[in-house]
């Protein structure tokens, strides 16, 4: 029976994305009738399997968005090598625990592998902590809780046993740009919103090492500090080599989210906007971005794999552990059971090697160039930020015409790009950070953009 089942999945699988560069790039259904028809009350008996992934698939695809597409420049969202996809396959198929080296050797040795390509790509301490988690804001999590027991430890508490309610204080610092998911993590993890003292950025949001350095001042108790490679927004980076020496000046721990920006590092000419990156304590990093894995899939390294583990491993006598050279794949991350997450990027990094992750991420920054390029040619179209990566902010005349042009350039279909205010300005965000999208797709969304505007 599986067979029939998963040659009917491949089949829809294959039919969409053998389509999917010529669909409308955003769903086109509207909620009522995708809940028309999708939902009805629960089935009290069985149904041909067969049949009801074709119905998933007919009744689900409106409602599905093109974001595997080349000409999806929404949030930050990679597509999925098609190598990648096979391996989420056989991942699902294989449907290992990622939990303990006893559930699967193979996914736990894979993780291994993995996790020293990961350093060895990106320049990073070999001997860092690698946990595989759903994304970069669990990333965040997991190395903010790292942070928290070590600048915490220093000072002679133990978090884990002791908690937060009577510990000495911990300063959490943050550019003013910082991504809503770190101070989620950090929210998680006992401070306030209230709590992070945000230091002044520059008109690229990029945190102003000498006001980082004025508000660390001469103290040196437990202190994290949250620096950042890629503003969601303009994709530039923090001044981590500045930061870095200011921080552990004071004995500060260095936070970098990393989500996209990190993977700049693997660029020979693209290093330099991440100067300094490999002496900060901890990294968190998405896959499901740039290295255009398929969902869920983030990244959470911690230099010193001791308060890494420290703040992740629990016990029972039941979760049987082996050696100290067996990885427990819990022991890295918030989650004890867990898919193969590891496996997709295996297979990507065997495919495509240091080459072909560097040329994907050199492609899409010289694409979304080419896209400031060809808008800023257009009269009242202007390009608000400094194109150092894959982010392009466009502005559209005025408020009311950005926003027009912004739901005209969805509705319309050719490519999909989505709103934001930046410096109190509404603008169009543009990611570039899909693996298949050409020159070509760039000129046909920047013509369909400025088609959108001319008619505004
Ligand atoms: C800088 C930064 N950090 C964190 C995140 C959150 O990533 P995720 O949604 O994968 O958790 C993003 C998402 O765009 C990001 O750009």
């Amino acid at each position: 029976m599986h067979k029939q089942v998963l040659e009917t999945a491949h089949g829809i699988a294959t039919k969409y994305l053998d389509a999917v560069a010529s669909r409308h790039a955003g769903g086109t259904a509207t909620r009522a009738a995708l809940i028309g028809a999708l939902g009805g009350p629960l089935p009290s008996g069985a149904s041909d399997p067969v049949h009801v992934l074709q119905q998933l698939a007919a009744n689900a695809n409106p409602g599905i968005v093109a974001n595997a597409g080349p000409r999806y420049f929404g949030f930050v969202t990679g597509g999925a090598v098609p190598v990648t996809v096979a391996a989420d396959w056989i991942a699902s198929a294989w449907d290992q625990n990622s939990a303990l080296y006893v559930q699967s050797p193979a996914a736990a040795v894979i993780e291994d592998v993995v996790s020293g390509w990961i350093l060895e790509l990106l320049d990073l301490p070999r001997t860092a902590g690698v946990g595989f988690v759903t994304g970069c804001h669990m990333a965040n999590f997991t190395c903010l809780a790292a942070a928290r027991h070590e600048v915490l430890r220093r000072v002679g508490w133990n978090v884990e046993t002791h908690g937060l309610q009577k510990a000495p204080r911990v300063r959490v610092i943050a550019g003013a740009e910082v991504h809503i998911t770190a101070v989620g993590a950090l929210r998680y993890l006992g401070f306030g919103t209230e709590e992070i003292a945000l230091i002044p950025v520059d008109d690229q949001g990029r945190m102003r090492a000498d006001a980082l350095d004025a508000a660390l001042g001469k103290s040196d108790g437990p202190a994290i500090v949250c620096a950042q490679a890629g503003n969601v927004s303009t994709g530039a980076c923090d001044p981590l080599e500045a930061i870095v020496r200011s921080a552990h000046a004071r004995g500060a721990w260095v936070h970098v989210d990393g989500a996209f920006g990190l993977w700049a590092a693997t660029v020979p000419e693209l290093r330099s906007q991440v100067t300094g990156i490999e002496a900060a304590d901890s990294w968190a990093t998405d896959a499901h971005k740039w290295l255009n894995v398929p969902y869920d899939s983030g990244i959470a390294i911690v230099a010193d794999a001791a308060p890494h583990r420290a703040a992740m491993s629990m016990k029972a006598s039941y979760l049987e552990r082996g050696d100290n050279e067996e990885r427990i794949g819990m022991d890295w991350v918030p989650e004890s059971s867990r898919r193969s997450r590891a496996l997709p990027l295996y297979a990507l990094f065997r495919s495509l090697g240091r080459d072909g992750i560097a040329d994907i991420v050199r492609r899409n920054c010289a694409l979304a160039r080419r896209m400031a390029d060809r808008l800023s040619k257009e009269p009242g179209i202007t390009i608000l930020n400094d194109v150092v990566l894959n982010q392009v902010l466009v502005r559209f005349k005025d408020e009311e015409t950005t926003m027009r042009v912004i739901a005209a350039v969805q509705a319309e279909g050719t490519c999909w790009a989505g709103g934001a205010f930046w410096q109190n300005k509404q603008v169009m965000r543009v990611s570039v950070s899909n693996w298949s999208t050409t020159e070509e797709d760039i000129d046909r969304s920047a013509d369909a953009m400025i088609g959108c505007f001319r008619v505004s």
